[in-house]
This record gives C-alpha cells, sequence and structure tokens, in this order.
C-alpha cells in the first residue's frame, strides 16, 4: 500500500471546473484515441482492473461521451483535434501517450481540461488504480463509524462488533480492528478460524488498496467482513495503511465499522478524522467518566460528529449526565449484556440474542447513523474525505 507516483499534474487555466454531471453505474470509461498500440494497452490495463473501457476513434464521438463517462481517457494523438473542439470542462480527464510526451501536448492538454498527463508504460500502475476506482463505483462512500472506550474495558470493542452486525441490515459491513493490543475482534465475533487476509499481509501489500480485493481478501460471515490482528504476534499498524483500508472500505462498504485503539499517536488520529462519527463508549461511574473526559479532550478533538453509548445499570451516574460533562450527545444508553461473556466464550458472537439489549442498542445506532443504503445518515463527511472520493 505505498503510495504510487502520479503523473503530472495540469493546472486549470480557467479556474475552477464547470460541474461535472455525475457519473452512472453503467456509464464506462471513455477513451478517446485512433493508436492501435495505445487502444491494446488501455484495454489490456483495463481488464486488470476489472472495468469495460468504451473506445471513441474521433472528437465527435467522444463529444457524445463526454458529459456521462465517469473517466476520460484522451490519447496524446487526438488532443490537439479535441482541444481544437473546446470540449465543456469536466472532472476526471486525462491525457495519456507513450514514451517521451511532446511539449505541445501539455498544451493540448489545458484545451481539453485535462488534469494529468500520463506516459505508458511508465504510469501504467496508476492508470490501474484510476480504472479499479471507477469499478469499485466510488460515487456514493459508505459511512464510517469510530468506536472509542472512554475508559479500559468500557465495552468499545464488544459494541463495535455488535454494531458492524447490527449494520449488515443495511448492506454490507466491514469492521475494522484498529487496535492490536485489543482481544481481536474476530475472536470476539467467533470467526478467528476463518480464513482470509489479517493486518499483517496488508501492510505487506504495495499500490493502492482496491475496494473489490479488500472484500475478496478478508475473512467475511455472511454481509459481515473483518480486518483484524494474526493470531500469532502483532503487527504494527500505520497511519498511510489504515488510510488505504479506509479509504477503499468505504468505496466498497456501506457501512466501515473502527475499533479504535485508546491510545494518542498518529494511528487514531488519522483514524478519528475520516470518521463520519466517533462513538464513545463511557460506563456510568465517576471514574470511568474521569477518563472518557480525558479521552474526549485529547483524543476526540478532531471528530466531526460525536456521540455517547453509556453502559450500566441503576446506581450509576445517570446517562444524561454524563452527556452533559462530556459535551457529547447521548446516542443510546444501554444496560449490561445478560449472557454476554458466556455467548463470546462459545464463540456465538455478542448478538446471540437479537432482542438482547446490546443488540437492541446496535440496531438504535444504526438507526440513527447509517442511512438507508450505508450513507451517513446526519451529518456530511469530513471535507478531505470526499475531496478524496471526489478525486
Ligand atoms: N454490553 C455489555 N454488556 C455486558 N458486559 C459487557 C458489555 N460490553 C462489554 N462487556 C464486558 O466488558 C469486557 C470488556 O469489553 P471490551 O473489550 O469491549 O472493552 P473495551 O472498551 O474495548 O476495552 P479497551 O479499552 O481495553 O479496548 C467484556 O469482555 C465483557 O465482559
Ligand atoms: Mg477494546
Amino acid at each position: 500500500m505505498r503510495p504510487t507516483t502520479p503523473p503530472a499534474r495540469v493546472a486549470s487555466p480557467t479556474g475552477p471546473l464547470a460541474d461535472t454531471p455525475s457519473a452512472t453505474a453503467s456509464a464506462a470509461p471513455v477513451l478517446v484515441s485512433a493508436d492501435e498500440l495505445l487502444r491494446s494497452d488501455v484495454l489490456r490495463l483495463a481488464a486488470a482492473a476489472g472495468v469495460v473501457v468504451d473506445v471513441a476513434r474521433d472528437p465527435s464521438t467522444a463529444l457524445r461521451r463526454w458529459p456521462v463517462a465517469p473517466v476520460v481517457l484522451v490519447g496524446a494523438d487526438l488532443a490537439g483535434a479535441l482541444a481544437a473542439t473546446a470540449p465543456p470542462r469536466r472532472a476526471g480527464v486525462h491525457v495519456l501517450g507513450h514514451g517521451a510526451l511532446p511539449d505541445d501536448l501539455f498544451r493540448h492538454a489545458l484545451g481539453v481540461g485535462a488534469e494529468s498527463v500520463a506516459a505508458l508504460p511508465a504510469s501504467e500502475t496508476w492508470l490501474v488504480e484510476l480504472l479499479t476506482d471507477v469499478g469499485d463505483g466510488a460515487a456514493t462512500p459508505g459511512v464510517t463509524i469510530g468506536v472509542l472506550a472512554g475508559s479500559g474495558g468500557a465495552g468499545a470493542t464488544v459494541f463495535a462488533c455488535a454494531l458492524a452486525q447490527a449494520a449488515t441490515t443495511r448492506g454490507a459491513a466491514l469492521l475494522v480492528d484498529a487496535d492490536p493490543l485489543g482481544p481481536g475482534s474476530d475472536r470476539v465475533l467467533g470467526v478467528e478460524g476463518d480464513a482470509g487476509v489479517r493486518w499483517d499481509a496488508m501492510l505487506q501489500a504495495t499500490g493502492r488498496l482496491s475496494a473489490r480485493s479488500l472484500r475478496e481478501s478478508l475473512p467475511r460471515r455472511g454481509a459481515l467482513s473483518v480486518l483484524t490482528w494474526p493470531a500469532d504476534g502483532s503487527a504494527s499498524l500505520q497511519p498511510f495503511a489504515l488510510r488505504e483500508v479506509l479509504s477503499a472500505g468505504a468505496r466498497g462498504f456501506g457501512c466501515v465499522v473502527v475499533d479504535l485503539p485508546r491510545r494518542p499517536g498518529k494511528v487514531v488520529d488519522e483514524a478519528v478524522s475520516r470518521c463520519d462519527h466517533v462513538v464513545l463508549v463511557c460506563g456510568l461511574t465517576v471514574p470511568a467518566v474521569a477518563a472518557a473526559s480525558r479521552i474526549t479532550r485529547t483524543l476526540l478533538a478532531g471528530a466531526v460528529s460525536r456521540h455517547l453509548v453509556t453502559r450500566g445499570g441503576a446506581g450509576g451516574v445517570a446517562p444524561a449526565e454524563v452527556s452533559q460533562v462530556l459535551g457529547i450527545p447521548l446516542l443510546v444508553a444501554m444496560t449490561d449484556q445478560r449472557g454476554l461473556d458466556e455467548a463470546v466464550n462459545l464463540g456465538a458472537g455478542p448478538l446471540r440474542s437479537p432482542r438482547g439489549r446490546l443488540a437492541r442498542a446496535a440496531r438504535t445506532a444504526v438507526g440513527r447513523l447509517v442511512g438507508p443504503g450505508g450513507t451517513a445518515a446526519t451529518v456530511g463527511r469530513p471535507v478531505a474525505a470526499r475531496l478524496e472520493a471526489a478525486s
């Protein structure tokens, strides 16, 4: 998952791009070229990305596809002719050539409003990633929800597992275990024997991670995929790896739940900044609230949308009071789930009883935070995430 070198960026001479028609799921990327060598190269790379590319062999055919294609690849051979038609500005236009590119190609690239100029074969990896993103259907990213414990043992890992399980009623869900010192969310869910990639293998990968490969490689039960730690020893999580996983996760799943580590550092900062919502799980004792208050100040400063889940029963601090002290709106107050430890020990997962308190609390959270089809329900996405999804 090392970042790849992008092709040369082209500055737009006309300021911000005009509105781009939204890409429909059925619209295919277009290659505008009559160059047979370029065509066969692009079709080969498109096959590797798992997408079909339409070919327009002249500018007038290209202009008919111009408003609807999610990506337009303009061959160096037709860039000048297309620029002469002064096509309307739109995002997702790239000029492609072979080997050393002539200087006037950059002028033509400006004329067609291209974002970049790329040469094959040097930019093959970049092109596969660009087309993979189209194949992933990046237009509507799923909702990403971080879950953090206010104090040790508050119940964040259990709630993250329950939330991810409950979210499968809205579509495919991904549980990302970002806490290397936790119990392992596969173990809590009872799927630790399932085959699939864990963080150690994920961290070896290079290049951009596609949503499809994430979906296909992880352990999965029904609509729930899990990314967690290897049983024998841990790998240390790097912020760029988490960024790639969350980015691919939002493209490939309706809901991504992240079990966050309760330690300050770049990993938790990265995750919090990428979450649409962060849920803080807090016990109902004075020490638990005191610890949660510190966690809120240190780890949740960058969260765009914070929610409180309390766990505990009568005799504790009132959930509304905890909410007031922390300055975080109460999402749900749940009492302890009876038989939870037994269910987890037996490998039945935390939601063995669908009518249990934990299941009800998880469903309430899904109802409030996950819209139909898995989009963020109550607030917009962080600007950085939206820009990335749009680029
Ligand atoms: N909803 C619940 N009902 C009853 N018991 C619970 C519940 N949630 C958690 N527990 C109990 O608390 C223990 C710790 O839970 P969990 O691992 O989720 O804590 P955590 O907040 O993730 O802790 P850490 O901060 O160390 O990661 C569980 O093993 C279980 O015994
Ligand atoms: Mg935990």
